[in-house]
């Protein structure tokens, strides 16, 4: 045996016991005539010391150990003489009578500590060296905590696993495939699915009922914080459903997953509609951890002379603000650093209006030439000031106007330390529209995917004004994040081929691309319905990272690049040769 304990789990009552342990030397204190060492592994870390008056050998092999060098040791467990409060090994030492090297390190690129010395990148090199540190190692223990937890409450619900293939047609979500060609068949390609949907409405017309799957899934779209090229995803159908059997279903597996994971008991999750998260939150993924709504003016505006406002409503914009409250003592430099965040092109607002409910209960404004403090108030009342209350007022094209504020109340939470610490907020997101239209070309886009059913009170519009029409398609919001998105799909044929007219599919491209699947609705498919968590969103979450990558063994760096494996790289010729694949190379 290597080891007949682990570094976490010696303790006090452990006493006088001779074990053997097994791991990483951390750190080598050597004071004297006493060696120290720290001795590492998964499981936590526990002191070994060494006199030379005791063993005059195992203490001269000690002088040769370094940082990250592999060893076994035996000896007995004592009582230390100066405890360590801080780790639970930390009120006894092992004094060692045998040591042996079982293998040496070369020195690491960086401190395998928590607060370690190395950079991003350096670590995600060396990433199997970067989990070697407490917090990494942890974040990977909770999420396995939280997958099985996931798949114990869908294995009690009569829910299966089954898995699907990754070499398949692409199934779309709205991204960029990734392709793999065909060695069989030059000019072919498999796609890698960006997430399984066709294949578990196939496993429901297969009448499987409940599934499950912990499954990869690939997308080559363009890089953000909260996505990865290949991610994973808790994949799920059901069959003879509707929402409400959706959201108690999924909404009890989240609440298990916190309670197993955390011991936290989550409260009911609220139910938002899309019109109503962009409304007063200006964002389909609000975070409802603080208040601060966005307030429409339009009606509540006083008569003024105030162009912006008059000129904006007359062409049918939005005038709508946020009240940050107890901000009424910003400085000018602090607005104009709000004006700057709401110019940014990607928000693309002229200016904020500025409002100051000032403690001593006097009302100054940026647009004081116009409104006479009075007419202020009444803004001030629409919405909800108060003494020291600071109302930021925008008008523009209801979209921007939305999007800014709904950024703008998320960085006045983040400068004012609104989020208590270890709070959270998670509700479900429903009635998002069937379709959108694309502001630059005109078309009609699915919002989710072309699978999702629309209300059926909506589909008398389907033809007239298909933008009203609304799709039983929900979201599940975490903290301001989307961690699940799922639809009621469209099981029969006929409905299913309206919506790819209605994207513009022609029949030939229908047949290509879905034919199998409308095939397989001529053969009895049930009504079904189901959803997908982003499980490394949710773990980051949970573990408190600031990236997705943070939530993975191996990620990808932001560029898409594997930094430790050198990915992607260029293959042998003859590779290509075999695959028919030519390299045409830009200049
Ligand atoms: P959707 O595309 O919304 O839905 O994906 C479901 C969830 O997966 C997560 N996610 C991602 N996580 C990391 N990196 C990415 N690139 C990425 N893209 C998505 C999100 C998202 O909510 N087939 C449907 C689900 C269904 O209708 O059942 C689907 O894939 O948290």
């Amino acid at each position: 045996m290597y080891r007949t304990k682990t570094c976490g789990e010696l303790r006090i009552s452990n006493v006088n016991e001779t074990v053997t342990l097994a791991g990483w030397v951390q750190t080598v204190r050597n004071i004297g005539h006493l060696v120290f060492i720290d001795l590492r592994d998964r499981y936590g870390i526990t002191q070994l010391s060494l006199s030379r008056d005791g063993h005059a050998e195992v203490f001269e092999l000690a002088g040769k150990l370094g940082r990250e060098y592999v060893i076994q040791v035996t000896g007995r467990v004592t009582e230390r003489t100066s405890k360590n409060a801080n780790i639970p090994t930390g009120e006894i030492e092992l004094l060692i009578d045998q040591l042996t090297i079982l293998n040496e390190a070369e020195t690491p690129p960086f401190t395998i500590e928590n607060e370690s010395d190395g950079g991003e990148e350096l670590r995600m090199k060396y990433r199997y060296l970067d989990i070697r540190r407490p917090l990494l190692r942890d974040v990977l223990i909770t999420r396995a905590t939280m997958i099985r937890a996931m798949r114990e409450y869908l294995d009690s619900k009569n829910f299966i696993e089954v898995e699907t293939p990754n070499l398949i047609k692409s199934t779309p979500e709205g991204a960029r495939d990734f392709l793999v060609p065909s060695r069989m068949q030059h000019g072919t390609f498999y796609a890698l699915p960006q997430s399984p949907q066709i294949l578990k409405q196939l496993l429901m017309v297969a009448g499987m009922d409940r599934y499950y799957q912990v499954v990869k899934c690939y997308r080559d779209e363009d890089f953000r914080g909260d996505r990865q090229p290949e991610f994973t995803q808790l994949d799920c159908e059901m069959s003879f459903v509707d929402q409400e059997d959706i959201f108690e279903n999924f909404s009890g597996m989240v609440k298990h997953v916190f309670k197993k994971t955390k011991n936290i008991d989550l409260p009911d999750f609220i139910r938002l509609t899309y019109a109503d998260a962009l409304k007063y939150y200006g964002s389909d993924k609000p975070d409802l951890r603080f208040e601060c709504k966005i307030v429409e003016l339009n009606e509540a505006l006083p008569k003024s002379e105030f162009p912006v406002f008059n000129n904006a409503i007359a062409a049918g914009n939005l005038v709508a603000g946020v009240n940050a409250k107890g901000c009424a003592a910003y400085t000018r430099k602090q607005l104009d650093e709000l004006t700057e965040f709401v110019k940014a092109s990607h928000r693309g607002l002229s200016g904020l209006v500025n409002i100051k409910f000032n403690e001593d209960g006097t009302v100054k404004s940026s647009v004081d030439k116009f409104y006479t403090e009075e007419q202020l108030k009444e803004i001030g009342k629409a919405m909800g000031a108060q003494k020291g209350d600071l109302l930021l007022i925008a008008a523009e094209k209801a979209s921007k106007v939305r999007k800014s504020l709904g950024d703008l109340r998320l960085e006045l939470a983040k400068r004012e330390n609104w989020i208590a610490p270890g709070s959270w907020s998670v509700f479900w997101v429903v009635d998002f529209p069937l379709f959108e239209k694309d502001e630059e070309t005109g078309e009609i886009n699915f919002v989710h995917h072309p699978f999702c059913s629309p209300h059926p009170e909506d589909l008398q519009y389907f033809d007239s004004d298909p933008l009203r029409v609304r799709a039983q398609t929900y979201d599940m919001v975490m903290n301001g994040n989307e961690i699940l998105s799922g639809s009621i799909r469209i099981h029969q044929r006929d409905l299913q081929n309206r919506v790819f007219n209605k994207l513009g599919l022609t029949e030939e491209e229908i047949n290509h691309k879905f034919g199998f699947m409308l095939n397989a609705f001529r053969y009895g498919a049930p009504p079904h319905g189901g959803c997908a968590f982003g499980v490394d969103r949710w773990v980051m979450l949970m573990t408190g990272g600031e990236t997705i990558r943070d939530s993975m063994a191996f990620p990808k760096a932001s560029n898409g690049r594997d930094l430790m494996m050198d990915a992607p790289a260029t293959v042998d010729p003859k590779q290509l040769e075999e695959l028919g694949v030519a390299i045409i190379k830009k200049d």
